[in-house]
């Protein structure tokens, strides 16, 4: 039996602007397992970065609850959802959102410095992700002064600096050629395997076949959850006929 990390329960998020509304999230309840690689799909608008938002607790949901492992996590107040976040959460945003007049280091460390008091500590965990991220000669660079797949790959970094329980991912190969977009999955594959829950929105079919459920969103609603194997490098074929097949069925 899989443990539940995130549930949610009859989960809605309505957005207002220039007076109307707008449903984006509609009573969706689903759990998300721990240890699992969730891969969230759907078309442009469905709701799928919103539904991160509200999982992670960077925005509040309209009505219904989310839990996060026992913490009722739509109850906390500002401070306490943010100090939750900073110790529990990961977020690699669609837009990278580096902080432009910070070097690669200090983007990485401060998100730590803010969790952690040991500062000596956050700076070898810095070190390690930089390494492992073959960023350690750029670290003094500024964002503008590295490739977009670099970026990415702070960004990457930054999420991994307090070892989250999970880690949001909102299309992290988007704006990545495929050989960069391959070298993100494979790090994200080896955190998973490391025991890190992984959530990640993507648009892309072959990011998708790392997962290990497939959550199809459609009008703010879940419209279809595929079980997978674990990934292997042998079972890719195998993985890609049962994505595409799946896939295909929805309409993508
Ligand atoms: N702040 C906002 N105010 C009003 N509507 C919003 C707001 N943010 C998002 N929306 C609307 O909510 C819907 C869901 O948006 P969301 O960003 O979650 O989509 P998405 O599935 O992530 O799309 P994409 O694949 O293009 O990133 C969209 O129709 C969007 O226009
Ligand atoms: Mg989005």
């Amino acid at each position: 039996m899989k443990k539940t990390v995130i549930k949610t329960k009859d989960l809605c998020k309505t957005y207002v602007s220039d007076g109307e509304q707008f449903h984006a999230i509609r009573n969706l309840s689903l759990e998300i397992y721990e240890g699992d690689f969730t891969v969230i799909m759907g078309s442009s608008g469905s709701g799928k970065s919103t539904l991160l938002y509200l999982l992670s607790g960077l925005d509040n949901v309209t009505t219904g609850d989310v839990w996060f492992s026992d913490i009722k996590i739509d109850s906390l107040k500002e401070k306490e959802i943010a100090n939750f976040r900073r110790m529990n959460i990961g977020f690699i945003f669609q837009a990278i959102n580096l902080v432009p007049n910070l070097t690669i280091f200090e983007n990485i460390t401060i998100p730590g410095y803010l969790a952690n008091k040991n500062k000596k500590l956050v700076d070898q965990k810095a070190y390690e992700l930089l390494k492992m991220f073959e960023l350690h000669e750029l670290s003094g660079r500024l964002p503008s002064q590295v490739s977009g797949g670099q970026q990415q790959r702070v960004a990457i970094a930054r999420g991994l600096i307090n070892s989250p329980q999970v880690l949001f991912a909102d299309e992290p190969t988007g704006s990545l050629n495929s050989a960069q977009g391959r070298n993100v999955l494979d790090i994200l594959t080896n955190i998973n395997e490391g025991g890190q829950t992984v959530v990640m929105v993507t648009h892309d079919f072959k990011a998708a076949c790392r997962a290990d459920r497939i959550l199809f969103i459609r009008d703010g609603k879940i419209d279809g959850d595929l079980e997978l194997e674990k990934f292997t490098t042998d079972n890719l074929e195998q993985r890609e006929e049962k994505v595409f097949a799946y896939l295909t069925e929805k309409g993508w």
